[in-house]
């Protein structure tokens, strides 16, 4: 029967070709005559000859007198089937003229007898009630009137229908309640009565009338009842009353057996959490639950995890308490799961990633924290986490653990992201009230030194060195500039000389080796941000470095390498190779180094450029002059590079550096004041980019290392923002920290993330090593081999004998309670409990109440 419609057709019309009339008041005439009646075959045609029972559609009795079974599924029969036709064949079976347009039946019909077993008009436009005649079918087994437009009431002679096994009624316009009658057809096995305008109540007495009954469908009805109703099923395996009018409590469903339950869109309530414990339900049946859109309370079942076998889950929209995530990294089977608006507090476990099929995850409408970096869900095709308080940047590097994704909505968190990387479309839609991170100054002023306006002295030289350029370039072009000219073609050969234009280049250093694939090294360009007009290439950065030679390298960070060297024109440049795990596309890379571009405070050290070399992206910084605050603190001998030092490279052309550095590098270690200044310094800029950028910046790795000197003797933090950008696999090792500087919430099983609170953890075991003189981890701290900087500063503080970690070398410098108060400010700091630590803002405020006259 698996032909087409017009197949069916066709191959009747073959049939009709051969045959010869039909007697009359024979099953073959009945036959033959509905489908002439029903306009499939001409008043013409009517010279057929075999047997209808040779008809492939037609069934008929081994005497080939009756005809027994009648397939007619989709054969475009329409209209009233006619009087004088089916009805009068008395041996009828099984007849099924599903997928029709018939509109009503023959009132000769419900003559059909007793031999009717199976009745399919499914699918056709039937409408009128449904009369009382249906009695008369006592054998039938099974009923098919779906889809139709029947009305009315259901008759109660169904009683009748003692062998029905399978009665399928939805989607018809039925009212009334489910009659009494039914109660008798007891070999009911399946019952769909879905998508009617049924109401009233289960009748009594409905559990125990189908003791065979596996699947019961009410769905869409306006039915009232509770949970009881259904208690002694016991064949029930399919339950769904999904939309209707059930209230109570939902404990009389969870039975043994069941494996499909869908309850939503009813008014249940109470608590659903003893579910286990007063019933023998088999949470290992179960493959489908939906209750959602009740008013159920309590916390979600505590047994939940034990259903193995469960593949959707929908509890959404209910009146939970607020709890935690519930524990469903059991749930392996598990391909939906929807917990929105179900009270859901604290982060989203990590052991969601163990649901390897999830392809829906709705989680919306919750209170969850934290940030949904642990979604590595290969095959998740529809995320819904809005209206949240989640946390960190969703970038398209997350989404590319996401590979399958089709639909995402994080509107409403306190996400960042760069516009950038996403479509108008999907900003729009998706990240509704999230924060664009491309990071912008707020408010500058508020955090930085105080500095004079020049805004309108820099307006003014602007125009004239524009005019002067504008002159410059008039009178080039009148006198053909001859000098300039030359000049030009002496760079171009020294260029060719010093290295090879085209590319790719390798690059070694002792634990790396980069390449940068590029073709002409004079057409890549190199960004410089302050001076747009300057057209530098990466060809430059070659020459300034001599080929990245080992000798301009100053250190090998997380990263990637570090070079020194000076820009045409005498720009004093670090540049940093940008080597490891970057997985963003050279526009997103841009996007994000201007970004990074734009954030300027007088304490960090400013980013000037980048280079998007092949896949090597490269950031320049200003040079630092006197290195970084650990070399000089702990006054390691020059050329011993723990860290990134960008001050002890060794082609110094000018020995004065060392001069001012050794000046340095003895007030440093030996008055407290500027100590105390470099503390301060360090401070700003942590509040700087914790309150002054929107969205906040999250330093993650505050350490001494991270701290540089200008030629002022200025602190420079530097570094920041690098991780969130580029870190990328990078992320999570950056987000540790550094050996000495990790807040002790990172190191608990359940590992925190960073936060403000855990730079200023960072920032306060540099402001202990600025009084202490002494190293985080590693140094020689009196109370033992096993100590560190931090356990025992803390120690002798809670002791009230904080005054003797003083380092010996500042002790008189300086009135020595001033110094203690500096000793509680770090003690405060490196408070174990991340809430306990005050913000940068307010250190920034308790430094400068203690800053020595000497620097105000
Ligand atoms: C029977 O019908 C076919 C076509 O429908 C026609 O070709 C044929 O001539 C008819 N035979 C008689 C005896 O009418
Ligand atoms: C009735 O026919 C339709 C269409 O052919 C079919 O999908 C449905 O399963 C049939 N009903 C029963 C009860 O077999
Ligand atoms: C059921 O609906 C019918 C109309 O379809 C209405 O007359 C009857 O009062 C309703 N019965 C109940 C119990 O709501
Ligand atoms: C229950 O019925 C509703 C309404 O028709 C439907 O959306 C839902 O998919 C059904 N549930 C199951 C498990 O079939
Ligand atoms: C459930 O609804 C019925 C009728 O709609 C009502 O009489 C009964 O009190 C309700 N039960 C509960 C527990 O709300
Ligand atoms: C389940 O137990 C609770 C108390 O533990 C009781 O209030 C409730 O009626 C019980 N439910 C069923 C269906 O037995
Ligand atoms: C989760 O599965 C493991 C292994 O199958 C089992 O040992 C553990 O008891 C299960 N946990 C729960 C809560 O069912
Ligand atoms: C989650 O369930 C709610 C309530 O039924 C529904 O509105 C929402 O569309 C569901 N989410 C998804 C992604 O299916
Ligand atoms: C998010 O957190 C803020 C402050 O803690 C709170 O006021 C707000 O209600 C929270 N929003 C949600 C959806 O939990
Ligand atoms: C989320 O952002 C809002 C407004 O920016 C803030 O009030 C709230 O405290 C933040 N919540 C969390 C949990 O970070
Ligand atoms: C995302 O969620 C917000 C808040 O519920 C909603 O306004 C917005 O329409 C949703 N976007 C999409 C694409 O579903």
């Amino acid at each position: 029967m698996g032909l087409g419609f017009f197949g069916s057709i066709l191959l009747l019309a073959l049939f009709l070709r051969q045959s010869v009339s039909q007697q009359p008041n024979t099953d073959g005439f009945y036959v033959f005559d509905f489908f002439q009646k029903m306009g499939l075959i001409s008043s013409q045609n009517n010279n057929l000859s075999a047997s209808v029972c040779s008809w492939q559609w037609v069934f008929c009795d081994a005497l080939e007198e009756n005809v027994i079974g009648l397939v007619a599924s989709g054969f475009g029969l329409s209209g009233v089937i006619p009087e004088t036709t089916i009805g009068k064949l008395s041996k009828l079976e099984s007849l099924d003229l599903s997928s029709n347009r018939i509109t009503g039946l023959s009132s000769d019909f419900w003559g059909l007898g007793s031999s009717l077993k199976t009745l399919n008009l499914s699918n056709n436009h039937i409408s009128g009630s449904l009369p009382s005649n249906i009695g008369n079918f006592g054998e039938l087994q099974s009923l098919d009137l779906s889809f139709n437009y029947i009305s009315g009431e259901l008759p109660q002679s169904v009683s009748s229908l003692l062998s029905l096994q399978v009665v399928k009624l939805d989607q018809n316009e039925f009212t009334g309640s489910i009659p009494l009658g039914f109660l008798d057809c007891q070999s009911l096995v399946s019952i769909d009565l879905s998508f009617n305008l049924l109401n009233g109540s289960i009748p009594n007495g409905f559990a125990t009338a189908f003791p065979k009954l596996r699947t019961l469908n009410l769905a869409g009805n306006k039915i009232h009842g509770g949970s009881l109703d259904f208690v002694g099923l016991q064949s029930l395996t399919f339950l769904n009353i999904s939309g209707n009018l059930f209230n109570g409590s939902v404990m009389g469903v969870f039975q043994e057996q069941l494996q499909v339950i869908d309850l939503s869109r009813n008014q249940f309530e109470g608590q659903i959490s003893q579910v286990h414990s007063n019933s023998s339900f088999d949470w290992s049946r179960l493959i489908f639950l939906d209750m959602s859109a009740n008013q159920l309370s309590g916390t979600i079942f505590p047994d939940l995890n034990e259903a193995q076998n469960l593949q959707f889950l929908n509890l959404a929209h209910n009146r939970f308490f607020e709890q935690e995530f519930p524990q469903i990294g059991n749930l392996s089977a598990l391909e939906y799961l929807n917990l929105s608006q179900t009270g859901l507090t604290g982060s989203i476990p990590p052991s969601i990633s163990q649901l390897a099929g999830l392809r829906v995850l709705d989680l919306s409408e919750n209170h969850l924290t934290g940030p949904i970096s642990s979604l590595g869900i290969n095959n998740l095709q529809i995320l819904d986490v809005s209206l949240n308080n989640l946390t960190g940047e969703i970038s398209s590097s997350l989404l590319q653990k996401l590979p399958q994704m089709q639909k995402f909505n994080f509107s409403y968190n306190n996400f960042t992201f760069c516009a950038s990387q996403f479509s108008p479309e999907t900003l729009k839609y998706a990240f509704i009230g999230s924060l664009n991170s491309c990071p912008v100054t707020a408010n500058p002023d508020l955090f930085g030194r105080q500095t004079p306006s020049h805004n309108g002295l820099k307006l003014a030289l602007a125009t004239s060195l524009a005019l002067v350029c504008l002159l410059a370039g008039l009178l080039c072009l009148a006198f053909g500039c001859r000098s300039k000219s030359r000049m030009w073609v002496v760079k171009q050969q020294s260029n060719k000389e010093e290295q090879s234009i085209s590319g790719p280049f390798s690059f070694q250093t002792d634990s790396t080796i980069w390449v940068a694939d590029v073709k002409v090294a004079t057409s890549v360009p190199v960004v410089m941000f302050e001076k747009p007009l300057l057209n530098f290439a990466f060809a430059d950065l070659l020459s300034a470095t001599s080929n990245f030679d080992r000798g301009t390298l100053l250190a090998v960070g997380r990263f990637g390498p570090v070079y020194r060297g000076f820009l045409p024109g005498g720009i004093h440049v670090a540049i940093k190779v940008l080597v490891h795990g970057s997985t963003m596309t050279d526009e997103e890379a841009a996007r994000e180094f201007e970004c990074l571009g734009r954030i300027k405070h007088s304490n960090l050290v400013p980013l000037t450029g980048y280079c998007l070399a092949g896949d090597q992206r490269i950031a320049i910084y200003d040079y630092m002059e006197n290195g970084n605050l650990q070399n000089l603190l702990h006054d390691l001998p020059l050329g011993v590079q723990t860290t990134e030092d960008w001050s002890t490279d060794t082609w110094e052309e000018d020995n004065n550096n060392n001069a001012i550095q050794n000046v340095g590098c003895e007030r440093l270690q030996t008055t407290w004041g500027f100590r105390h200044q470099i503390a301060l310094g360090t401070a700003r800029a942590l509040a700087f980019l914790h309150h002054g950028c929107s969205p906040p910046i999250i330093h993650k790795d505050v350490k001494a290392s991270s701290v540089y000197l200008d030629s002022n003797w200025e602190p420079r933090l530097s570094d920041f923002g690098l991780a969130e950008i580029f870190g990328n696999g990078l992320e999570d090792e950056m987000a540790r920290g550094s050996q000495g500087y990790v807040p002790p919430e990172f190191s608990q099983p359940e590992a925190g993330f960073p936060t403000p609170k855990s730079d200023v953890y960072g920032f306060g075991v540099v402001l202990f090593e600025l009084i202490t003189g002494k190293k985080p981890v590693g140094d020689n701290y009196p109370d033992g081999q096993d100590s560190n900087l931090v356990s025992w500063v803390r120690g002798l503080i809670r002791k009230n004998q904080g005054s003797s970690a003083i380092d010996p070398k500042i002790v008189g410098t300086w009135p020595q309670t001033e110094i203690e108060d500096a000793l509680r400010i770090a003690y405060l700091c490196t408070a174990d409990l991340p809430s306990k630590r005050p913000s940068m803002q307010q250190i920034v405020g308790l430094l400068k109440d203690i800053q020595p006259v000497e620097h105000q």
